[in-house]
């Protein structure tokens, strides 16, 4: 039966299947530093989220001459926190739990989205400190706009099937999908995505090619009129991943009031401790919680613990990021 190690949490009804099937569950976080002198090799496997991170020097030390981990399970979708083409060269199997969280990551970009337009933190904030700030908190409704998704995968279609039901027109950008509903238009190059929506929902996987896509001159391009004829300013979103979005570019817009407000789940470096950003009123933050909630993390739990019991009865997975 296997050890596995438990970095970042799990459901509890994850690991008492787990521990119904005989295996034994180790809940613990383990420093980056640990990891490089070999805490995870006496192991067999490892179900991490974002905090954790595996690459190449972590995965190459958590193999050892009488074992080490032969399965990574990263409970959540993002795996740019695990080099994947070492764990193949070290014959280590790398799973994933891509649908189980797509509700929830879903839900809080259109909380952003709303809570972005109608300004529900700062009006929350003001009225605690004794303002009745009624004026000046005029929002835009996001109805009669355009909403521009670059990406489109299960979250960003789930994105758009609630904005298009407030009155938004579906616009987006993707290269690699090809079926596409009628009432989304696609868009060749991600420029006309920026040139032509007053809000943009970030939803693509961080690559080189993605790194600080929503940038000062992309920002410039945003029209700041909706398709209704509202000044209704420029909003984007991401609950995607941090550095896709250029966070200084970012604040500079919202000072310059090329964006009315940026809402971010994600950040290059997080924890984020410090950042210009914090200065606007236009920006709402959350720490990273787009997947934390009760029905997400259960749905990732029971399909991590049900990957792992399969991997260690059969030695295969009905699903996996690699071949080995
Ligand atoms: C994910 O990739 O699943 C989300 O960003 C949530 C997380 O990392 O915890």
């Amino acid at each position: 039966m296997a050890k596995i190690a438990v970095t970042d949490g799990l459901s509890d009804e994850a690991v008492r299947i787990l521990q119904s099937a005989g295996h034994e569950v180790h809940i613990k976080h383990h420093e980056q530093s640990e990891i490089n002198n070999g805490s995870l090799s006496k192991f067999d496997a490892v179900v991490i989220r974002s905090a954790t991170k595996l690459l190449s020097q972590q995965i190459m030390a958590s193999v050892s001459d009488d074992g080490g981990i032969r399965f990574i399970g990263r409970a959540g979708v993002g795996v740019d926190n695990i080099d994947i083409n070492t764990a193949t060269k070290m014959g280590i199997i790398v799973c994933n739990t891509p649908g189980a969280s797509t509700s929830s990551v879903v839900e809080l970009t259109i909380g952003h989205l709303l809570a972005s337009t109608r300004h529900i933190v700062t009006a929350d904030r003001t009225m605690r400190n004794g303002e009745w700030s009624k004026k000046r908190l005029r929002g835009s409704e996001i109805g009669g706009k355009r909403l521009g998704l670059i990406g489109l995968g299960r979250i960003s279609r789930g994105v758009a099937q609630i904005a298009r039901s407030f009155g938004m027109e579906i616009h987006a950008y993707d290269p690699y999908v090809e079926e596409v509903p009628g009432w989304i238009t696609m868009h060749e190059e991600v420029d006309t995505i920026f040139s032509s929506c007053t809000h943009i929902s970030i939803h693509c996987n961080l690559t080189e090619e993605t790194a600080n896509l929503v940038n000062s001159s992309r920002i410039s391009m945003m029209p700041g009129i909706g398709l209704d004829g509202t000044k209704c300013g420029n909003h984007i979103v991401s609950c995607a991943r941090g550095g896709i979005v250029d966070e200084n570019d970012c604040s500079d817009a919202l000072s310059n009031g090329q964006l009315s407000s940026l809402a971010l789940d994600v950040f290059s470096t997080e924890p984020l401790i410090e950042s210009p950003l914090m200065n606007h009123d236009g920006f709402h933050g959350s720490p990273h919680i787009a997947a934390s909630t009760l029905e997400a993390q259960s749905r990732i739990g029971t399909e991590m613990a049900s990957l792992i019991i399969q991997f260690f009865k059969t030695g295969k997975t009905d699903y996996s990021l690699n071949n080995v």
